[in-house]
């Protein structure tokens, strides 16, 4: 079955993403410690008529890295052109990326922890000192050119910041920790798309989603869509409690947001390990899941919600998440 859960964006996400997502810090529900720190940076740097200085933005995928980027484009009042670091190949790509900037133009790298290495020195004296050292030509004739460039601001998104070399990191003037948003904006957030989309919605109904949302908007107006669909097949189109929670078991979605892979990896744990520890690896074999997709997507909502624990010998099963499961299971029967 495909999973509706995941927090990576899906291609049905691509249009809807668009008129959900907020264009101004106002409108940006939750992560108040970085919307106040923006608000500042942004203030001093209008005062002092300077490019914002270089921002890098980190956190689990599907809270906001991509909208807070255009969120401080807006509010700058400025150009924001958009890449990723796999895109950028060659040197030559990102030289022509930074030269036809402007100033105060920024520019917005996503995954940028997939620079590759020669391409990120180049990158180094463009963010320091706004020019880039271009090598022409070949052998002995190869000489090298310095061209100036825009006075721009580079805003670096990546879900792993563990990944990002020390030198990047050090370039960046202020470094974001996008974190899980509370239930109460959580909330806010369904309530605002539903708003957007013009649904009735019973307020239970909005706890509900709320409630099995992964704490991740991007999950959040994902569900709300699909139980959206399900109140308009099977009922009058208005989304009441009982209704949302009939189209969110037929999603296989737990009371916390859980659906079966996540399920598989605790029941794996508990089940053939005593609760761990278990490697990266074998957690990935027995579900058939990439290591890489399990550390992004599923392990950063298990270990927040306090169901895995990270240890230096593998993965963990908490009391809580038997307790969760042992619940789980009692209700099926
Ligand atoms: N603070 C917020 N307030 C309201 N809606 C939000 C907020 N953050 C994210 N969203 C919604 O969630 C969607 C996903 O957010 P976004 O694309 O910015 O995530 P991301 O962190 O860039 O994810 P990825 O790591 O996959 O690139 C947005 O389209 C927007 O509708
Ligand atoms: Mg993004």
């Amino acid at each position: 079955m495909e999973r509706v859960i995941v927090p990576d964006e899906l291609e049905e996400d691509t249009g809807v993403e668009q008129t959900l997502r907020p264009a101004w810090l106002a409108d940006y529900i939750g992560q108040s410690k970085i919307k106040e720190n923006i608000r500042i940076f942004i203030s001093a740097a209008k005062m002092r008529q300077e490019p914002l200085e270089h921002v890098l933005l980190y956190g689990p995928p599907g809270l906001g890295k991509t909208t807070l980027a255009h969120v401080i484009a807006h509010e700058m009042g400025t150009h924001i052109r958009v890449t990723s670091g796999p895109a950028i190949e060659r040197a030559g790509d990102l030289a022509s990326i930074l030269t036809n900037l402007s100033d105060g133009d920024i520019l917005f790298i996503d995954e940028v922890h997939r620079l590759n290495r020669l391409i990120e020195e180049v990158l180094y004296p463009a963010m320091e000192d706004y020019h880039l050292d271009i090598i022409i030509g070949k052998g002995p004739s190869a000489r090298t050119v310095t061209i100036d460039l825009p006075h721009f601001t580079l805003i670096g998104a990546t879900t792993r910041a563990s990944l990002i070399s020390s030198p990047l990191r050090d370039r960046f003037g202020s470094v974001f920790h996008l974190d899980f948003y509370s239930h109460e904006e959580m909330n806010d957030i369904i309530q605002r798309s539903a708003r957007i989309l013009s649904l009735a919605i019973e307020d239970a109904a909005t706890q509900e989603i709320a409630q099995r949302s992964r704490k991740t908007p991007r999950i959040a107006n994902r569900l709300l869509r699909r139980v959206r669909d399900y109140c308009q097949v099977k009922g009058d189109g208005s989304i009441g409690h009982s209704m949302t929670k009939e189209s969110l078991a037929h999603l296989d979605i737990d009371h916390l947001g859980l659906d079966s892979v996540d399920r598989k990896i605790l029941q794996f744990i508990i089940e053939k390990y005593q609760g761990g520890p278990v490697g990266l690896g074998t957690i990935a074999a027995a579900t058939s899941e990439e290591e890489a997709t399990i550390e992004d997507v599923y392990e950063p909502f298990l270990i927040q919600i306090g169901f895995l624990h990270r240890t230096p010998r593998g993965r963990m099963a908490t009391p809580a998440a038997y307790d969760h499961l042992g619940g789980e299971e009692r209700k099926l029967l």
